[in-house]
């Protein structure tokens, strides 16, 4: 009781105010959010101890989760309980600089991680064939991760590299750019194709949100100092965390 009370503050009922309970009840939580006391990936209370310490029914205490879970700001995981997704912080990335995922995570404090969905050397498809000029015979090595800040996932991302700038595909550990970088691949420049889109219910489950969520398809073409394509990559992030800055000059001839 008194840690509820050190978190969410006093109990609810008995006051005059019109506003819903449950919606009172979500405004506690992310306060708790907003001044840290509740931290990104911390559990929430039992909702059991959340409706005695707050002195409201379970059924209040289920449906303002609910809504916070339908936001994207808490998620609910089977026979574990509720935990804490983030803040609605937006980040920001710059579209004139070609920075790694790694690179664009660290530079704002976070901790960058991955999880591994696939790793695989294949034939390209005509699409990837086109795109990296390769002969169909030329194999590619296709990596699909899932793009993870401070432990909130924040996109899925598949990459296809042409095999010859990436032979040994186990050398990416943390970071793509990394790995090319070591065999002197490292991409100069990139071309970005970005557009709306709604979330898969499996893309939806892997980013923790809503099926239907929207998100951000990004595609990315990049290319070595000598011009020669070295990486097709598909993006998608998560709409409600990530907006794309660019910086526009006017030019005066
Ligand atoms: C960004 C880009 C991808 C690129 C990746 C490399 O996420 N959208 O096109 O492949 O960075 O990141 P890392 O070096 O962390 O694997």
């Amino acid at each position: 009781m008194n840690g509820i009370a050190s978190l969410l503050g006093p109990p609810l009922a008995d006051t005059y105010d019109p506003t819903p309970l449950y919606f009172r009840v979500q405004e506690r939580i992310l306060a708790a959010i907003e001044t840290d006391l509740l931290k990104p990936a911390e559990a929430l209370p039992g909702e059991r101890d959340i409706a005695e310490g707050l002195g409201i029914s379970r059924v209040t205490v289920r449906k303002a989760i609910a809504g916070l879970v339908e936001k994207g700001l808490l998620t609910q995981r089977q026979g574990s309980g509720t935990f804490v997704v983030g803040r609605r912080q937006r980040m920001e990335q710059r579209l004139s600089r070609l920075t790694s995922f790694t690179e664009d995570m660290r530079l704002r404090g976070l901790k960058p991680s991955t999880h591994w969905l696939n790793r695989d050397v294949s034939l390209p498809t005509p699409d990837e064939a086109m795109r990296l000029s390769l002969s169909p015979s030329e194999t590619v090595v296709r990596l699909k991760r899932l793009r993870i800040a401070n432990d909130v996932p924040m996109a899925i991302e598949t990459a296809v590299i042409p095999s010859r700038y990436l032979p040994k595909p186990e050398a990416v550990v943390a970071s793509l750019y990394d790995a090319l970088e070591a065999n002197g691949c490292l991409p100069v420049r990139a071309l970005q194709r970005l557009r709306a889109a709604i979330l898969t219910p499996a893309e939806a489950a892997l980013l923790e949100v809503p099926p239907g969520s929207p998100a951000l398809a990004i595609d990315r073409m990049s290319y070595l100092e000598n011009g020669a394509p070295v990486e097709f990559t598909r993006s998608t992030y998560r709409g409600d965390t990530y907006d794309f800055v660019a910086e526009l000059n006017l030019r005066r001839e």
